[in-house]
């Protein structure tokens, strides 16, 4: 090991056997832990993380169920740990649990008067909440739940802002049976309809509005408009966060405080099955209407828990920031369940990183002393482009562990985040993980696995990947193929929502009995995982995954549009742009019309789904089967074709002829 800057540095000499096509990168150098960090590490070296990583290889199922009965709560026994019909599974069967009480109840034991959550507000606000006042905030809250009609099975579907209330909601839910659905407070009329529509949701929670950089985002007025199209929701529960004025319709909407105001905070949390649903999140598929992810109670619960302690080594005085909305399964995992469940300390936030300047993250770090901080690539490259001197002006010495989420990390934005961010002394996890999985499947056991810029490393104990071509043969060393998982685990998910036969053909069709990830990767010659991207028409934007489909939906739904194409092209900060082909009806194409259509891209979808490039054309390149030719639209959203950004129409199908042997 050599010393390099302060840095534990090797020189991985390790020559790459395989001269795929596919390994374009050629990283090698490696940060193992730097001994101040090993200090206290639960699991501290290699052997320790193979020992445990073998032993749960050599039965999963035995090791689960060790596990399930040492760190969850049981009002029942569960008799069955596995039930294994693919693609159904059910873990720890027979067992009553309830996620809430795992979070709550048992820490009043030993951490009541822990601090459990410190939240800040955009304008600068600060509430704290210990594990005690937090379960007296959602006890109370589930009982006002109970008192505006909500019962065990309903689905509550949950838009607001990032501020406390959100995390009580999800817990009070959890805590009665009822099922949450959290939609960003980002999405549209449109979308929220949509959802709600999906799981039948009978209550929706929301706030009179939320702060976005210094102004106000009317998020009453949205649900209002959704509600119009949610003929099942019956009841809307409005927080007063921003004092707006808003319309509350008689019959229909309550005020959160007034229901507080009559119940008390004495609610024991319901015994549930360990298979009860939890939550649906909808994410985005390769077909079709986003799909309701369903998670249910025991598993899921067992696997947030373990995965959070496991790759953020968590200790008892640890101020843990995770920087992600409750609106995706990152906020779910590892803002709420996972660290709640741990006993943890987290800070929760409600702005951006941005505002009022854009050293708002490090001011945060240093206020709070946080000691971890959990954050996507976007936001890394976003303050790389900002520049050093926001950083410059805070002592982050607090930190002591960094990790990445959503996408892959380019090496250079790595070692900007270790250097300037982790002063050189912090390891960084890069989790790769999906809605689907319900927590972390791969990433550094901190302690244990030395990183290497750009990869998430290995799996986490009970987790089985392997690397499949299209025949299902595993690949060689080195060489890029569909990432697959061979054995079931808790925290998965439990189906789509309402949709057995797209939950069947998206996940298992491909390799029968197998869980098939929808991402490409290969395995270097250390056994070192590398994530090269979607198999699918899925767009990742800023972390979030994003439909081509839903894309080209909203854009047909316009009464000029004939036909479009959404492709996701290289964006040096979002990771990937939109950018869209679009045959017009018969009007003529303007820059007027562009902007049309981003903004009813953006009211169909929300403002993360707004198209970044419009393309007008004459008709769109399809293959003879008629299958839109993607690789060739991308090519010439990148540059590649050269024919630059024009408002004009043209005609690309001249180019099919060039490719059609390619794509098919
Ligand atoms: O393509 C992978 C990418 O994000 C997808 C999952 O997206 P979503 O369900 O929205 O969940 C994001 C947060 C867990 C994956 O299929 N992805 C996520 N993490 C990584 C990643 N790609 C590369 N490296 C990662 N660490």
């Amino acid at each position: 090991m050599s010393d390099n800057n302060g840095e534990n540095v090797t020189e991985n000499t390790n020559e790459n056997p395989s001269s795929s096509i596919d390994t374009v990168m050629q990283e090698t150098r490696l940060f193992p832990p730097t001994d101040s960090f090993l200090e206290g590490c639960e699991i501290g070296s290699l052997d320790a993380y193979e020992a445990l990583y073998d032993r749960a290889k050599a039965d999963p199922v035995a090791f689960w169920e060790d596990l399930a009965r040492n760190e969850l709560h049981w009002f029942e026994d569960f008799h069955t740990t596995l039930n294994w019909n693919v693609p159904n599974a059910e873990w720890f069967v027979g067992g009553k649990t309830n996620v809430s009480y795992n979070c709550l109840d048992r820490n009043l034991e030993n951490n009541a008067d822990k601090t459990a959550i410190i939240w800040e507000g955009e304008p600068g606000d600060v509430r704290t909440f210990t594990y005690r006042e937090l379960h007296s905030e959602v006890s109370r809250l589930a009982n006002a739940f109970k008192k505006a009609g909500v019962e065990q099975g309903d689905v509550v579907s949950i838009y607001m802002p990032m501020v406390p209330e959100l995390a009580f909601a999800m817990l009070a839910c959890a805590r009665i049976g009822a099922v949450h659905s959290v939609i960003f407070a980002g999405f549209s009329a449109e979308s929220i309809a949509d959802r709600n529509n999906d799981a039948s949701a009978k209550v929706q929670l929301t706030a009179d509005g939320a702060y976005r950089r210094g102004k106000v985002l009317e998020l009453k007025k949205i649900v209002d408009e959704a509600l119009e199209k949610s003929p099942t929701v019956e009841t809307c529960i409005v927080l007063a966060r921003t004092d707006t004025a808003v319309e509350m319709r008689e019959g229909r909407d309550l005020w959160w405080h007034d229901l507080l105001e009559q119940v008390d905070d004495d609610c024991p949390a319901t015994p549930l099955d360990s298979e009860a649903p939890l939550f649906i999140l909808y994410t985005s598929g390769s077909t079709g209407k986003p799909k309701g992810i369903k998670h249910t109670t025991a598993g899921y619960n067992l696997y947030a828990k373990k995965s959070f302690e496991w790759v953020f080594d968590i200790r008892d005085d640890d101020i843990f920031w995770c920087t992600a909305d409750c609106g995706w399964i990152t906020g779910h995992t590892y803002v709420a369940y996972g660290p709640l469940c741990a006993g943890a300390t987290i800070v929760m936030f409600e702005g951006a990183p941005n505002y009022p300047a854009e050293d708002r993250f490090w001011e945060l770090i240093e206020k709070h002393k946080i000691t971890i901080l959990y954050t996507a690539p976007t936001a890394i490259r976003a303050f790389i482009k900002w520049g050093d001197h926001h950083v410059d002006k805070h002592d982050l010495s607090s930190l002591r562990l960094l990790g990445t989420v959503g996408e892959g990390i380019n090496p250079e934005a790595w070692m900007w985040y270790h250097h300037k961010i982790g002063g050189a002394r912090c390891p960084i996890v890069d989790t790769w993980w999906q809605t689907e999985t319900g927590g972390i499947m791969m990433s550094p056991l901190p302690g244990a696995i030395a990183t290497k810029p750009g990869s998430c490393t290995k799996p986490l104990p009970g987790i089985l990947p392997a690397i499949l071509d299209d025949s299902g043969a595993p690949v060689r060393e080195n060489q890029g193929g569909k990432l697959v998982l061979t054995h079931p685990w808790p925290g998965m998910l439990r189906g789509i929502w309402g949709d057995d036969e797209r939950f069947q053909e998206a996940y298992w069709d491909m390799f029968p009995g197998l869980y098939l990830a929808g991402d490409n990767a290969r395995c270097d010659e250390d056994g070192y995982y590398w994530i090269m991207g979607r198999i699918d028409d899925v767009i990742n934007v800023s972390g979030h995954r994003l439909s081509t489909i839903e894309i080209e939906s909203a854009l047909v739904s316009h009464e000029k549009v004939a036909e479009a194409a959404a492709v996701g092209r290289k964006d040096d900060l979002k990771g990937q742009a939109i950018a869209v082909f679009v045959t017009l009806i018969d009007s003529e194409p303007s820059d007027e019309l562009k902007q049309e259509l981003r903004m009813h891209v953006r009211k169909e979808i929300g403002a993360l789904a707004q198209p970044d490039d419009i393309r007008f054309t004459n008709a769109l390149p399809k293959t003879r089967s008629g299958k839109i030719m993607r690789r060739l639209l991308k090519d010439i959203a990148e540059g590649n074709e050269n024919l630059g950004d024009t408002t004009t129409l043209e005609d690309y199908t001249v180019l099919t002829q060039l490719r059609a042997d390619d794509e098919s």
